[in-house]
């Protein structure tokens, strides 16, 4: 991979020193990073947040934790909310979740009624189909244009399928694009830059509570293939595709970029939920153990051998990540200790060679960036921030002799030393 370093080797270290009544002493340790290449190259917008489709009835545990967080209803004049969007200068945004494939797009001929997520314990998820209004999402378009943000877009993928009688939470059929192309034309119509169309959450493998079959997926991909190249035509905007948005599945991944072939998706997208489920009273412990923490390195490094195995023109994402499901750890995921996972991951997600990394979520749950009713920034906002400030695209080959709490990683710096 080519990089170019000057003598004074811009690079920059992170180190984390995981806390904990078990870790021993440490003495005199000796960390060796190979400057002389790049063992892997992120995106230079490697940093990224969730927005979710949420209501504030949304609620785990007798919790509901997300407020007016969602991508309907959150105050998006919030002055914090500005500041910190701007601090970052281009922060990349992954507009999903659970619900976007209930999600109907108030615009053409196939738009009726916009009702808004009613709970309903028949529906998916426990809600009723949802709608994004026009008006809505011209309202977004200009934060993120006044704020510089990379839009990432995740649309409808059950549209036109129906759930099958006889097998699970599988849905059959194939994807019905109609009311997707004229959002995406309309978004078009209005230059809002969407950076990339994402189709489909968590419907990869057996799903979670929906699942499409893999090749029926990459032919959907085709599909949106064409819509795109459709409609954005020789427009000066060339947006990518991304898929699936779910959880690794190496047979599933493998098909669907079989069937999709050369081209078409440009970013495999993977979810990460390590840490269990947000009510674990072992979630604060599980943060600062080294050897847990080492468990999904397998997960990273089984994804980035499927992309290249099976589909070597695009490059693994980790689309979606939280730490603990089920909107996150009440006092934990939005603490201090967080950081300990988050970083560790930005770092672990780097070396196996991911080029972008969202974090659930921007605001709302426990896991929030920004705190869902104050909209102050938690811990983990400043340790996102830092990173993308200063840890550059290459990443280089580090290692330590030290205890396994101790985790260095090492970058070239963002910006050219002076
Ligand atoms: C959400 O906004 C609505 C309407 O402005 C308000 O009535 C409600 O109290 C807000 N909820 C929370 C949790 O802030
Ligand atoms: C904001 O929108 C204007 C008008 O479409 C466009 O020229 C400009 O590039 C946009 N800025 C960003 C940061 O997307
Ligand atoms: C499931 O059964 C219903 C009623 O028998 C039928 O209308 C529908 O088409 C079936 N769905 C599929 C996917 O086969
Ligand atoms: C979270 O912290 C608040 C404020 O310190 C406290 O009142 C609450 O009981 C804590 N909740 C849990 C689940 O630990």
């Amino acid at each position: 991979m080519p990089l170019s370093l000057s003598f004074a080797v811009p690079l920059l270290l992170l180190f984390l020193l995981l806390f904990s009544g078990l870790s021993p002493t440490l003495g005199a340790t000796s960390v060796s990073i190979k400057a002389a290449t790049a063992i892997a190259k992120t995106d230079d917008n490697f940093v990224c947040a969730t927005m979710d489709w949420w209501p504030p009835d949304k609620c785990n545990y007798g919790m509901c934790p997300w407020g007016n967080a969602s991508i309907l209803n959150l105050d998006l004049s919030n002055p914090i909310l500005v500041n910190a969007l701007k601090a970052f200068g281009s922060l990349r945004i992954r507009i999903g979740g659970s619900l976007q494939d209930q999600v109907s797009y108030q615009v053409g001929d196939s738009a009726h009624a916009c009702p808004d997520f009613k709970v309903d314990k028949h529906g998916l998820f426990g809600f009723t189909e949802g709608c994004l209004p026009m008006q809505r999402w011209d309202e977004l378009n200009r934060l993120f244009n006044s704020t510089g943000s990379i839009i990432s877009f995740g649309l409808n993928a059950l549209a036109g399928r129906s759930k099958s009688n006889s097998s699970g939470n599988l849905y059959e059929g194939r994807w019905d694009p109609t009311n997707a192309r004229d959002f995406i034309e309309y978004t078009l119509s209005k230059d809002y830059a969407v950076e990339s169309w994402e189709l489909g959450n968590e419907l990869s493998g057996s799903g979670v509570s929906a699942s499409v079959d893999a090749v029926q997926y990459g032919k959907d991909m085709i599909a949106l293939k064409n819509v795109i190249d459709d409609v954005y035509g020789r427009s000066k905007q060339h947006p990518k595709l991304l898929a699936p948005g779910g959880f690794f599945d190496e047979k599933w991944f493998a098909d669907m970029l079989r069937t999709s072939g050369p081209g078409v998706v440009d970013a495999v997208t993977h979810h990460i939920y390590n840490l269990g489920p947000g009510n674990d009273k072992d979630l604060i412990r599980k943060i600062q153990d080294p050897y847990y923490l080492d468990q999904v390195a397998q997960t990273f490094d089984d994804a980035l051998s499927t992309v290249r195995q099976f589909g070597p023109w695009s490059s693994p994402w980790i689309g979606e990540s939280g730490g603990a499901y089920n909107s996150g750890g009440k006092n934990v995921s939005n603490a201090f200790v967080d950081s300990f996972w988050y970083l560790d991951q930005l770092g672990m997600a780097s070396t196996y060679d991911h080029k972008v990394y969202c974090r659930q979520a921007l605001i709302g749950g426990n896991y929030c960036l920004l705190d869902t009713t104050t909209f102050v920034p938690n811990p983990d906002f400043y340790s996102a921030l830092l990173w993308h400030q200063l840890m550059g695209p290459g990443v280089l080959h580090t290692t330590n002799d030290g205890s396994p709490y101790l985790r260095a990683y090492a970058h070239c710096s963002k910006k050219k030393a002076r």
